[in-house]
């Protein structure tokens, strides 16, 4: 039987992610098994000591496995020329399919079966729309109602249960926003996008930097004015939603006598990780409970953890989370959860999001939190079912 190891992180990186728009997204000419392959490709020419040969498993998780996204893992993998020899597989459980393949994958290597993986993710939410295909088990009425399906509802439920007001809402995502771009403006998120082409609406190619969706001058008060597409009279609007974007992200994690033998350096751990079911209906209060499962678990609390982030599919989920586990200050401004802004600004390509905040969690670590421990990572998903990963520094 092989021996338990430690599993760390040597590299992580992501495409910029791209509005999911047929005219006005940047990716709209690019597919996502495309967008893969930029990451593939960057992490072997970032990591020559790693040959493609090499990785034991590769896990790509994706929300919405059809069309393009049929088996997105393997078809991708082949189609950048890789080799046949390497194992891989698409996870998907929703909008934690790519925190779910990097958790596989991490179990994969402290149970001693693999020693090198690449896990990620990757979507395009105009190419393979939200439920695309969708045909839903009949007996599923007899436990939920059609109406509490549709996320943009759980949003406005979980607004109304955990009373979140549109106020705080708009202050969130506005905060997202100006965070994101200050972000962006101060270089902090170079380490990990990968400059991928595109095209402009008007059809001019160009080399795509940034994330496409951030608005630099967010303006509170137009915000305020936004109506609810979801429910008549609601308080959830485009402003306070994540909106439909297209990207990729993946990591390489090795067992930590892989990486000595093959020299690499790496400066954080995959500590623990947790999934935990809950109703549909508020799907976005998951957090909740896979992270009090996680801090149950390890005897941490939120005092422990030195940075966060939680993935902001819509603005009333957060602000939920993070006022029930008291994860940081009751409103923004934050100091732990999401101080380079989230998903609110820089999109959530559901499949793709789960690794993009953990490739996030990586950099600001090392960057805005060298002497912290632990890093929390945790989102939510469809259909009520969430994930928290905690990282730590080796
Ligand atoms: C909310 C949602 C329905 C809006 O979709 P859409 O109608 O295609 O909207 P857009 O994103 O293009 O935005 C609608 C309008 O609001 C505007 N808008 C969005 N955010 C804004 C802001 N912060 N300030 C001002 N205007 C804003 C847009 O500019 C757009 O107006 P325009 O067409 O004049 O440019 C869609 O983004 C959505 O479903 N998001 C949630 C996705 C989801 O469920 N993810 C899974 C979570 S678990």
């Amino acid at each position: 039987m092989a021996e338990l190891n430690e599993c760390v992180f040597i590299d992580g990186v992501r495409t910029p992610n791209g509005r999911a728009h047929a005219e006005k997204g940047w990716f709209k000419d690019v597919r996502p098994d495309e967008l893969l392959s930029a990451v593939y490709k960057a992490i072997f020419d970032r990591n020559p000591k790693v040959k493609p040969e090499d990785v034991e498993g590769v896990f790509i998780g994706t929300a919405n496995p059809s069309g393009m996204q049929n088996d997105l893992g393997r078809l991708s993998w082949i189609a950048s020329g890789l080799p046949l020899s390497v194992p891989t597989q698409t996870v998907t459980n929703q909008c934690p399919s790519g925190m779910s393949a990097i958790m596989n994958a991490a179990r994969s290597i402290i149970s001693g079966e693999n020693s090198i993986m690449l896990a990620g993710g990757a979507e395009d939410m105009e190419k393979v729309g939200m439920g695309a295909n969708m045909d839903f088990p009949p007996r599923l009425w007899e436990y939920l109602k059609p109406a509490e399906i549709p996320m943009g509802n759980t949003a406005e439920k979980v607004a109304e249960m955990y009373k979140v007001s549109k106020e705080d809402m708009v202050k969130f995502a506005a905060n997202s926003n100006r965070l994101a771009a200050k972000a962006r403006d101060e270089g902090k998120f170079k380490n990990e996008i990968i400059p991928v082409m595109g095209k402009k609406e008007d059809g001019t190619a160009f080399l795509v930097e940034n994330d496409q969706w951030i608005r630099d001058n967010p303006n509170e008060e137009k915000m305020m004015l936004m109506e609810s597409p979801f429910k008549e009279g609601g308080v959830v609007s485009a402003a306070t939603s994540s909106p439909l974007t297209a990207g990729a992200a993946l990591v390489l994690m090795m067992s930590r006598k892989k990486a000595d033998e093959l020299g690499l350096s790496y400066s954080y751990k995959y500590s623990f990780g947790t999934q935990a079911g809950n109703d549909p209906s508020v799907m976005g209060v998951g957090p909740i409970f896979a992270v009090k499962q996680l801090f149950a678990k390890t005897g941490l609390g939120p005092a422990d953890i030195g940075a966060i982030e939680l993935n902001e599919a819509f603005a009333s989920q957060s602000l939920a989370v993070i006022r029930e586990l008291k994860l940081d200050n009751e409103n923004v401004p934050f100091k732990k959860v999401n101080t380079w802004g989230g998903a609110m600004a820089l999109g959530h390509p559901l499949g793709q999001s789960g690794a993009r905040i953990i490739v996030t969690l990586l950099n600001r670590m090392k960057t805005d939190y060298p002497n912290e421990k632990y890093g929390l990572a945790t989102l939510c998903g469809g259909f009520g079912n969430a994930n928290a990963v905690l990282i730590e520094k080796v």
